[in-house]
């Protein structure tokens, strides 16, 4: 990997979950690459394709009129971390390190630096390639809106506009029956998807992870506007919270993926628990991967586009181990290793909560510090 060397070629790889606006970032990357001259790897799958030495060519033709898809035509996978790489041996999986053999497939493939993008997991592969000497650019991906250093990851926008829609449509159900509907959204453990898209539905009650919640205060919360003729309630509850009794609800594990936690189940839990305490009849809506699905909203087709001819400026200025971010109205870029140091999690004192506060939300607590 030669130091100084022109950047002619360029891989291109989405890790973890999909998102909308992945494919408006590939687009924005091999566009302007093409345009100055360069050719463009489309390694399949995420990391698992450049363990595997799968990929194919991405030429002008196979990035247009991508734009508006959602997911990613590349294919991804939480399952192919180079460095916790599960092989099954005798019916059992074992986790070896795969990372010498992706640097291999990054040479013999001839790529001068590789954009990566993805979320912390990805991020966090991205820095150790870096170490051994891989040249990465990062561009932040993830619904859960969770990377401290930029002050949005694209697809969050499309997600909590799903949520919205979603407690929109639950608020003609919860009227008409008089009925306490639940609906839990996704964001690991981070709140900001049922955070926004709570107060951009109306929800009565929010339910995050930075706030273990009282059982008693959410009774009460639906009770008392019971009391008040106001007879439906919303609760919009993040797959990561938890009662401050209780723990975090995990669906499965999959020893196979970096994370092996799979969050959700907490919204049929308090749907119960509000049936069971307060009488009123209650329902509840689990909004998975309806979150991550679908056409990007035009926020994030823009920001995408805007990370993705960053990002490959980045990497024709050989700016290599950095990540492109969102400060204020600016895309900048940040170095990897300082993206993935700090997980961004909702704070009492943010004004999206303060402005909840203010409408009467509940967060579930008697006070937030
Ligand atoms: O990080 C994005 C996300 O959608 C989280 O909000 C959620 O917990 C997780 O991915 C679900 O992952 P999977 O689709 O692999 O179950």
């Amino acid at each position: 990997m030669a130091k100084g060397k022109k950047v002619k070629r360029i891989g291109i790889l989405t890790g973890g979950g999909d998102c909308p606006g992945l494919n408006a970032v590939i687009r924005g990357v091999a566009k302007p690459a093409h345009d100055n001259g360069l050719s463009v790897l489309g390694i399949l799958d995420g990391f698992e394709g450049l363990v595997e030495g799968r990929g194919r060519e991405l030429y002008n033709k196979d990035v247009s009129g991508i734009l508006a898809q959602g997911g990613t035509i590349l294919g991804s996978s939480n399952k192919g971390d180079p460095f916790h790489w599960p092989e099954e041996v005798d019916g059992k999986i074992k986790i070896v390190d795969r990372s010498a053999q992706a640097i291999r497939n990054y040479e013999a493939w001839d790529l001068d630096a590789i954009i990566a993008i993805g979320g912390d997991g990805t991020m966090h592969i991205s820095k150790q390639l870096a170490d051994m000497g891989m040249n990465v650019v990062g561009v932040p991906k993830t619904i859960d809106n969770d990377l401290e250093a930029t002050d949005v990851t694209f697809g969050h926008d499309s997600a909590v506009f799903v949520v919205t829609e979603a407690i929109d449509r639950l608020h003609t159900t919860a009227s008409s029956h008089h009925r306490v509907m639940v609906i839990e959204t996704m964001g690991r453990y981070a709140g900001w998807i049922a955070l926004h898209g709570g107060i951009a539905g109306g929800a009565d009650i929010l339910l995050l992870p930075e706030f273990p919640f009282d059982w008693e205060k959410v009774y009460d919360k639906v009770l008392h506007r019971h009391m008040m003729g106001k007879r439906f309630s919303i609760v919009c509850v993040a797959e990561g919270a938890k009662p401050q009794d209780g723990e975090i609800v995990v669906r499965a594990k999959d020893k196979k993926r970096t994370d092996p936690i799979q969050l959700g189940g907490i919204g049929e839990l308090v749907a119960k628990k509000i049936t069971d305490n307060t009488g009123l009849e209650t329902r509840y809506t689990i909004l998975g991967h309806l979150q991550r699905g679908g056409s990007p909203t035009p926020y994030d087709r823009i920001l995408s586009t805007k990370f993705g001819t960053y990002a490959i400026n980045l990497a024709i200025k050989r700016k290599f181990g950095r990540m492109a971010a969102l400060k204020g109205s600016e895309i900048v870029s940040v170095r990897i290793e300082d993206a993935i140091a700090k997980q961004k999690v909702v704070t009492a004192d943010n004004q999206d909560v303060q402005a909840a506060l203010a409408v009467g939300i509940s967060f579930g607590v008697e006070n937030l510090e």
